[in-house]
């Protein structure tokens, strides 16, 4: 995989990209990391590649010739013109889905805005994708184009020392990790869960992947649709509502979990996570 970042701050990424495990790849030859300044492709003598927006308003904008420039120059040296992934909170919210499939690329080119974006004109001419790491607004696409690297570069074949980690991690499954431990095995009067000394393989997996199953129903419930359930997992989440019969289960006012008062306070105020994990989990129990 071959990364090329067109960037005002390339040592923002060259700081940021070559330690740990990317590091690593990036030493063993998995994969390769150019930085492209775009204020050496300015078209101006003070070497600024900024100006006012047309329409007037706050900020200065990215002009399209430096930015093309930029393109055009790797696209040439490449022999191709490669896929360019622009950061913005405008773009799809990226996923591990997207990951999986960029990691496919043999050439990708991050383009990185700053200040109150680039010229559309440019980004219509080069962009293939447009991508988000989440609803909230960053100084700069450096950061998202780190973020998509670290876990594209994990996708890519051979980063990950053991290949099975990025399979059984967090996502793969659309289910949250179970938790570890390690020695000691009592730790501030907190013992490991015993199963896990007990050397029965079997078992072991069974409570992990229950382990699993729970915390993504408590986390993050809305991901529990895209996994497919078996038998067991099916049992395992029934025998959650057995222990908890959803009588009592604080859920809203008015239901039987409070008969109070009128005006009084609800000893149980609803979250809305709460009743999403109760009707996704009936949901399970009524299919199962
Ligand atoms: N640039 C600024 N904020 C961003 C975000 N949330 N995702 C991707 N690129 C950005």
């Amino acid at each position: 995989m071959n990364y090329y970042v067109m960037t005002l701050f390339p040592e923002m990424i060259e700081n940021g990209m070559h330690t740990s495990i990317i590091g690593r790849a990036m030493a063993k030859g998995l994969l390769t990391l150019q930085t492209i300044n775009i204020r050496d492709f300015s078209t101006r003598g003070d070497g600024r590649i900024d100006d006012y927006p047309y329409g007037g308003g706050a900020g200065m904008v990215m002009q399209a010739e430096p930015v093309y420039r930029a393109y055009t120059d790797l696209a040439a040296r490449i022999g191709h013109r490669p896929r360019l992934v622009y950061l913005t909170p405008q773009g799809k919210t990226f996923t591990q889905q997207m990951a999986k499939e960029l990691a496919l690329e043999e050439d990708l080119v991050f383009l990185c805005g700053h200040y109150e974006g680039i010229d559309e004109r440019v980004l219509d001419e080069i962009a293939t994708d447009y991508i988000s790491i989440g609803d909230y607004v960053l100084t700069g696409g450096e950061l998202p184009s780190m973020v998509l690297m670290d876990s594209i570069s994990r996708m890519v074949p051979g980063v990950l020392s053991n290949q099975e980690s990025g399979e059984t991690e967090s996502f793969s499954g659309s289910l949250l990790e179970y938790p570890q431990y390690s020695r000691p095995e009592v730790w501030h009067d907190t013992a490991t869960p015993p199963v896990l000394m007990s050397g029965h393989h079997a078992n072991v997996e069974r409570w992990r992947r229950d382990q699993s199953l729970y915390r993504t129903l408590k986390h993050r419930p809305d991901l529990l649709d895209g996994v497919e359930l078996d038998k067991k997992d099916r049992q395992f989440l029934r025998g959650l509502l057995e222990k908890e019969p959803v009588e009592q289960l604080p859920l809203t006012s008015g239901t039987a979990a409070w008969s109070g008062e009128e005006g009084a306070a609800d000893p149980y105020p609803v979250r809305d996570a709460e009743q999403k994990v109760l009707r996704k989990l009936l949901a399970i129990s009524n299919k199962a």
